[in-house]
């Protein structure tokens, strides 16, 4: 298969790296407005074919069945690249945020919806994992009782991207670039696993608010107007009918004390975990005679697959029929919705309301 990626920076070359994990030939193009970031790309794989933009790149041949394109470009440059690959008649796997608002994230998807072509979006990253997945079998099995309460939090004190984490990248503090902060940025990771988890069919944001601590390393030389602490009182209405309140916290940088702690809490027990790090283990608290009794839950082995690697993997599988973690079109969609109606949540003090769905 033909691989095109559209921006040669950080992330595309993870995307690169996974093209190994697949189990067929891939010939891969990368197009990149910036020669310095276009250089640096092929010094890491040198096999590549460089292009000087994406329009060039997707000119150059008619498009074939499988083709994949990548948009691994800063938010605000997704949906024109996004559309255009699609217009060429190839499908694509758009990074996360896939949309700077929810009317560019309808667009990318009814676009895709017309052309018949395959949209993926890259919050599939942590989706699936083996800690996930020994949660959903443990919440399945019903020894939890009645599942009452969720809480969803991972909270670092100073880890904000294009300060601490990625400073090359200061994009990342430019709401015009970036379409928001910590909940733009990580906040497509915590909604998809949220809907792995709850497979939810509505999802209301009841409160929330968006905020920005200030500490002496906030740059001076760049546009800094995103926050990179928020939360949420979210209501979850399962498929099953079921109810859920879920506590939702997430920073990258705070003057709280850092926590990554998700719980499920249940009649007849609770279950809590470590979002995002399957290397931690799953507890199951639960009551014996009075006495509280606590055990580790045993998860499926993990993959060799990274993280990193993961979106693209997941894609070609959905691509050629396999089963897959793959996040695509319409959920693709509801997914992003939340994180929209989070902020407008915190802006008015309205209560949002989104469907999801089936
Ligand atoms: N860095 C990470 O760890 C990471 C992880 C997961 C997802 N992502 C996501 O990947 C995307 C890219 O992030 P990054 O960290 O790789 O950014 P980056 O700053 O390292 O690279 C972005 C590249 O895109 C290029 N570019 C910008 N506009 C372009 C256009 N119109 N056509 C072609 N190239 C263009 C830039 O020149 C730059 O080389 C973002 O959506 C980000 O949220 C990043």
């Amino acid at each position: 298969m033909r691989l095109y990626l559209i921006g040669a920076g950080v992330i595309a070359r993870t995307h690169a790296s996974a093209a190994s994990r697949l189990d067929e030939e891939v010939e891969l193009h990368v197009a990149d407005l910036s020669a310095s970031a276009l250089d640096a790309f092929m010094s890491e794989h040198p096999r590549a074919t460089p292009h000087g933009s994406a329009e060039e790149m997707l000119a150059e041949t008619p498009a074939r069945d499988d083709d994949v394109v990548i948009v691994a470009t800063p938010p605000a440059a997704h949906r024109a690249p996004a559309l255009a690959a699609l217009r060429s008649g190839r499908n694509v796997l758009c990074e996360k945020p896939f949309a700077m608002n929810s009317a560019e994230a309808e667009e990318i998807v009814h676009a895709a919806e017309r052309s018949g072509r395959l949209l993926g979006v890259c919050s599939t990253r942590f989706r699936g994992l083996p800690h996930t997945q020994a949660v959903k079998s443990v919440l399945a099995s019903g020894v939890l009782g009645e599942v009452y309460a969720m809480s969803f939090v991972t909270r670092w004190a100073r880890s904000r991207a294009g300060i601490e984490y990625q400073p090359q990248s200061r994009w990342f503090l430019d709401s015009s670039r970036s379409g928001g902060g910590v909940l733009m940025d990580w906040g497509p990771y915590d909604v998809s696993t949220l809907f792995d988890l709850l497979d939810p069919v509505r999802i209301e944001v009841r409160d929330a608010w968006v905020a920005r601590p200030i500490t002496g390393a906030d740059p001076v030389d760049a546009v800094f107007d995103v926050e990179t602490d928020t939360g949420a009182a979210l209501r979850v209405t399962r498929a099953d009918g079921t109810v859920l309140p879920v506590s939702f916290g997430r920073a990258t940088g705070t003057h709280g004390t850092e926590r990554a702690h998700a719980e499920l809490f249940g009649t007849r027990g609770s279950v809590h975990w470590t979002p995002f790090d399957s290397h931690k283990p799953v507890f199951l608290r639960s009551d014996a005679g009075g006495v509280i009794e606590e055990r580790e839950v045993e998860a499926p082995p993990r993959s060799e697959v990274t993280i990193l690697e993961r979106p693209l993997v997941a894609f070609v599988d959905a691509l050629r029929g396999r089963p897959s973690a793959a996040v695509l079109g319409a959920a693709a969609l509801a997914e992003f919705r939340v994180l929209r109606a989070i902020y407008r949540a915190a802006r008015t003090g309205v209560v949002q309301t989104i469907e999801v769905p089936r």
